[in-house]
């Protein structure tokens, strides 16, 4: 049955299969989740690169500049892909995914369980890191960025996948400007890798920057920024109010 959807509709071969293969493993794949893609590892490899790690053929040894033990959000997580690879690779992380898909974060969890991985996954969209942002050390995301409008990308392979994790408005770019906006905000220092066409990549570049982030690093479909402080870096204190006061 499932063999006949494959052939005549392009089913995709990893729902018939029931697995992907990400990063040298296999992750549990159902048409909850998207099904994860090669260019995506790039995601993961520019993670390890800043812990000192790297796997793919051709990087240079990186030097570690995050602690042994960083904080690590992946936004979007979908299968959990990345989330669970990076939780394998680096042991000592503290990682967690979250996804506004309860049916994907269910996908997730199971990943986790079967790779014997410890990542932790919750509920929450885009923006919904700020509270926490900043005991991150870097935030990845493979966010929805196909522009519904693009007529060079096959839609009909396309199709069996969840819709609301491919395509996005304002060019694909909008789930990024809500990601971008957020960080106006929050007190989140640190790196930042996210995947996008690279058709897409100057736009995303200047929304980055004027979120007071340095470009870093472009690899495939993945860019890598560094924030140093963040815009409302400026808390209340004791001096603020004596200041505010009028006593200094
Ligand atoms: C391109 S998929 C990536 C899945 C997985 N991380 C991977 O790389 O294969 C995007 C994911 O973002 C989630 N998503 C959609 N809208 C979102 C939003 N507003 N905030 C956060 N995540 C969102 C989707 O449910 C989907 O799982």
């Amino acid at each position: 049955m499932k063999e006949n959807l494959r052939k005549n509709n392009k089913y995709p071969k990893a729902y018939a299969d029931g697995f992907a293969n990400f990063y040298g493993r296999d992750f549990i794949v159902t048409p909850d989740v998207l099904i994860p893609r090669p260019e995506t590892e790039q995601l993961v490899d520019m993670v390890l690169s800043l812990a000192g790690k790297s796997k793919l053929p051709g990087v240079r040894s990186p030097k570690r500049v995050l602690p042994k033990n960083p904080a690590i959000l992946d936004l979007g997580t979908g299968s959990g892909c990345i989330a669970i690879t990076l939780s394998l690779e680096l042991p000592k992380a503290l990682v967690m995914g979250i996804d506004p898909s309860i049916e994907a974060l269910e996908v997730a969890a199971e990943n986790n369980e079967e790779l014997g991985a410890d990542a932790q996954f919750a509920p929450g969209f885009v923006c919904e890191f700020s509270n926490f942002s900043d005991e991150l050390d870097v935030i990845v995301a493979n966010l929805p960025y196909v522009d519904p409008k693009w007529d060079w990308i096959d839609k009909k392979a396309l199709s069996f996948e969840p819709k609301m994790a491919l395509y996005a408005e304002n060019g694909g770019l909008s789930i990024y400007e809500g990601l971008f906006a957020a960080m106006i905000t929050a007190e989140f220092t640190g790196y930042l890798i996210i995947e996008a066409d690279p058709c897409q990549h100057n736009k995303l570049i200047e929304m980055a920057e004027e979120a007071g982030f340095e470009h870093l690093r472009t690899e495939g479909f993945g860019l890598m920024f560094h924030r140093k402080t963040a815009l409302t870096s400026h808390k209340y204190d004791e001096t603020d109010a004596l200041r505010m006061g009028g006593y200094l």
